[in-house]
Parts: C-alpha cells; structure tokens; sequence
C-alpha cells in the first residue's frame, strides 16, 4: 500500500527538511487567497483601484480630493470602491447614483460616519451637520429649516445687512484706486453678518479669538484623521496628539463662546429689553428653545453652542466663497460683468439707499448665483454618510457600514449631462437634472450646500451690493487683479 508519507523522505532528503512546512503554508496561503477571491466576488463589491496593503487608496486622493476622484471615477464608473486606511468607502459620481443616495433610499444613507474632530469639539456630534440619524437629528434639523433659516428670520436681519453692506462699502471705497484683498472683505462681510445675527453685538477681541478657533476647527474638518482612518487601532488618536489637540481647541471654543453668551446674557438681564431694537438673535431663539422645551424633547446649553458654530462654519465659510468665485468668474468675463452690472442699475434705478425689496427681478444675477453653485459647490463632496444597511446600487453591493462620499464637483462638471461643463456660463442650463436633486438633497439634508442654498437671496443681494449705482461704489470699474486660492 503506498501512502502519503512514503513520499515524504523522499522529499526530505533530496530538499530540506522546512520544504513541507513551506508547501503546507504555501497551500494554505492558496487556499486563503482563493476563499478571499472567491467571497469577495461573490459579494460583487463596485469596482475601484488597486488597494495597497494597509493604507488601501490614501495615496491616490491627494490634496484635492473631488479631482482625483472624479479623474479615477472616469475609468472604474459612477460607483465606485475606495479604502481609505481601514475604511470602506463608495465614491458616488452621477446624478442617477446620486438621486439613490440622496433621494430614493435617503433615509438608509442618512447616518454619518464617526469623525473624532466633529465628535470632540462639536459637543459629542450634537450639531445639524454631524448629529447621528436619529430622533434628535431630525427634530432639531426641522426646527432649524423652519425656525432659524426661514424666510421670516432671514427677512428680520434686513438691517443688519444693510448696515454691513455700508460698513464694506465703506471699506473698500477707503481703497478705490489700489488693489483690495476681495477675499478678505467678503469673509469679513459674511462673518460680521453672521455674527451680529447669531451673537448680537460683541467685542471685536472676542469675535476674533472666536474666528481663529473656528478657522481651526474647520481645518481639522476638512483634512484626513488617522485615528479616523484607522479606527481598529484606538491608541492613535492619544499617542499622534490628535486627541488632546482637538480638546485643547474643544476647552478655548467652549471658554470663548461661554464668554461671549455670558456677556450677552448679562447685558440682556441689565437692560431688561429697554435697547432691544434688533431682531431676535439666533442665540436667543436656542435659548427660548432649550428653557421652554419646545421640541418634545430636550436640549442642552451643549445643543444650542454645537449650533451657534454650525451657523459659523457654514455661514461664514461657504458663503463668502460662493460670492468669491462669482465675482472672480465675472471679473474675467467682461461681458458678464457688464450685463450684471446693467441688470441691477435698471433695477435699482433711482433708489436711494440698499434695500432688499425687487432682488427676485435680478433675473441675471440669479444666474450667476446657480452657476457659481455649479461650478463651485461649496463642499465639493458633500457630507460623508454611513450605509446603515448591506444594501445595491447598479448592481453592486455597498457593505453595510460603508462610508459613501457624494462628489458633487464631479456631477455638476460632467459632459454628460451639461453642455460647456467647464464653462462659466450663466444661462439657463439644459441639463437641470443634477443641480435639481442636489438642490432637493439640500432641501432635505443639512449640509454645508444647504446652507449656501437657503441663503440664496442673501447671496444675489451681497453680490449686487457691489454694483451699487448710488453708493460710493457707482462709478467703480472692477479689474481683475486678484489671485483667488482653492
Ligand atoms: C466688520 O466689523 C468690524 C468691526 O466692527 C469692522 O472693523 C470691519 O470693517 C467690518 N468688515 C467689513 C467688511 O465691513
Ligand atoms: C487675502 O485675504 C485672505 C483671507 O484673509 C488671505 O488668506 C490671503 O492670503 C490674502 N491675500 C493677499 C494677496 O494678501
Ligand atoms: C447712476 O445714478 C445717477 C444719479 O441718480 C444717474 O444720474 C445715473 O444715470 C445712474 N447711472 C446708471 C448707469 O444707472
Ligand atoms: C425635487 O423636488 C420637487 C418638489 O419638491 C419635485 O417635484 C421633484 O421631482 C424633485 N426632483 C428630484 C430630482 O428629486
């Protein structure tokens, strides 16, 4: 009878004796790779690059994420498979995938993946942007929609839009004849607004210590996290100093923003309402919220601060970057400048001072906006959500848990569905199809789009500030002289 193990000296003597250890190990391996091959295409995951061990695709995104990605979507389609580190994303690219993420199966998309920087400084993720899909999340989402960004509160802040419009005009008469930092101007428009709207009248020192926190806050926002990236491996956060920079920036905002709220609380006790001429302030209408328990359920002083700075991440960064890429695009097209130019002193013919009323007859300038908005979406991928469920799209399985990240840049610039894509053309466009559902996504979704959005009319009425006939600024001829970043 001949066995198996009457081969085996011969083998060892003519090899060494670990020649059987290695082909038992090269089997197995053989074996592992096949059973990996084998689930993974039965699990028929989207296509996607070559992952390397351990930090999968991290090298292939790069510095400016929306392009590479929408450049590796060209070859491997509108969904696609990334691993970032440790994590499983989907990269969505069209608006067909898009409307299923957004639309069609909105509510099995709608949770967030976990993010240390929003989870430390944005009080646990109690914010609109990063909250868990839940019950909290869609009561205080509503309420902000309805309460805070509304028409009726929006429409109330008219003075102080009037009030800072003259402040920049002002400011950049103070420069006519010398070249301004637009860029600056805006922002500091944008914030001063912002501000005054949210926090009330406060001391210049503490919106300036508030901002820098803000800006860094947004910094940690917007790069990549390893302990985020590799979540499996808990002790990166402490031993990279991730964690405690991000408390250490968590403890200053929390001081700063308790200041400036003391402050305002403080004087709001002295005066007994006596001085109150202004709008209700954002901050006001949280705090009615949080003593009265309006909303079913109740919110914490932590709630009302994870806001407030919602309010200041996104109104203050996405909205003057909106206004900068229009005024940037139109300073080098002559001919769209003219025409916005005219449209707005036939409007505004005669009137003597900035108002607000006829910004719906700006039809042009409208355009403008939309097409800024294409091109430029601010938060060029939006929020990143969470698969809460294995689920299909196109076919291919998206992993329970996955993170999917939407890139809108891509969507708004592809030939496939407009014409010109990379041209600044604003006219009414053929191909709506996207813009509608990010639009409808915006709608329903909070996010930083959302915010640009529901601010629309406060964008035309910026831009046309600067096309003001009767102000300082009428006889003004802007030229392009100006570097832009991003
Ligand atoms: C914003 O407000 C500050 C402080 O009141 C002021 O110095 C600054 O000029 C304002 N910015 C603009 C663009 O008007
Ligand atoms: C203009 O201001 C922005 C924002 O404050 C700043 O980042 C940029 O460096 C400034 N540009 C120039 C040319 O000074
Ligand atoms: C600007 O305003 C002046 C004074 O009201 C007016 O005479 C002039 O025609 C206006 N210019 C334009 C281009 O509308
Ligand atoms: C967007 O919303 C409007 C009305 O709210 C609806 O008629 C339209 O079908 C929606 N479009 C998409 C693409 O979801």
């Amino acid at each position: 009878m001949e066995t198996l193990m009457d081969h085996l000296p011969s083998l060892q003597n003519s090899e060494s004796p670990f020649v059987s250890l290695y082909t038992t190990i090269a089997a197995l391996l053989f074996i592992f790779i096949l059973w990996k091959i084998l689930t993974r295409t039965s699990g028929n995951l989207p296509p996607g690059p070559w992952k390397l061990p351990i930090i999968g695709n991290l090298l292939n995104v790069g510095a400016l994420p929306h392009r590479t990605l929408r450049d590796l979507a060209k070859k491997y389609g509108p969904v696609m498979h990334i691993k970032l580190g440790e994590i499983s994303s989907v990269v969505i690219s069209s608006p067909e995938t898009a409307k299923i993420v957004l639309k069609t199966h909105d509510m099995l998309f709608a949770g967030r993946p976990f993010i240390l920087a929003a989870h430390i400084i944005w009080y646990e993720s109690t914010d609109i942007i990063y909250a868990p899909y839940g019950d909290y999340w869609r009561r205080l989402r509503k309420f902000c929609i309805t309460e805070l960004l509304g028409a009726k509160r929006v429409q109330s802040y008219r003075q102080i839009r009037a009030d800072e419009s003259l402040n920049m005009i002002k400011t950049i008469a103070g420069s006519v004849g010398s070249s301004v930092n637009l860029s600056k101007i805006i922002s500091s428009f944008s914030l001063n607004i912002t501000s005054r709207s949210s926090l009330g009248k406060i001391d210049t020192k503490q919106e300036a210590e508030f901002m820098e926190h803000i800006h860094k806050f947004a910094e940690e926002l917007g790069g990549f996290s390893f302990s985020d990236l590799f979540p499996s491996i808990k002790i990166l956060g402490v031993i990279s100093g991730e964690r405690s920079r991000l408390e250490k920036l968590h403890r200053e905002l929390d001081t700063t923003l308790e200041n400036i709220m003391g402050d305002h609380e403080k004087r709001k006790a002295d005066a007994a309402d006596s001085s109150q001429t202004e709008a209700e302030l954002l901050l006001d209408v949280l705090l009615n919220l949080q003593e009265r328990g309006q909303l079913d359920f109740p919110i914490t002083r932590n709630n009302v601060k994870a806001v407030i700075m919602d309010m200041f991440v996104a109104g203050t960064s996405t909205s003057s970057a909106v206004i900068e890429w229009a005024m940037s695009e139109m300073m080098k097209n002559p001919r769209i400048l003219r025409k916005a130019q005219a449209e707005v002193r036939e409007v505004y013919k005669g009137k003597e001072t900035i108002d607000e009323t006829n910004l719906h007859m700006l039809n042009y300038l409208n355009l403008v906006i939309k097409e800024t908005l294409r091109m430029y979406p601010p938060g060029a991928i939006l929020v990143p959500r969470l698969a809460g469920e294995k689920t299909e799209i196109d076919g291919y399985e998206i992993p329970r848990k996955s993170t999917v990240l939407v890139n809108a840049w891509a969507i708004n610039r592809d030939p496939n569905y407009w014409e010109d894509a990379e041209t600044f053309y604003p006219a009414t466009r053929k191909f709506g199809f996207s813009n509608q559902i990010l639009s409808n996504h915006s709608k329903m979704v909070a996010n930083y789009i959302y915010f640009a959005t529901k601010n629309y009319l406060v964008a035309i009425y910026k831009l046309r500030i600067f096309f003001t006939n009767q102000s300082i600024l009428g006889g003004y001829r802007w030229s392009l002289k100006f570097t832009i970043h991003g």
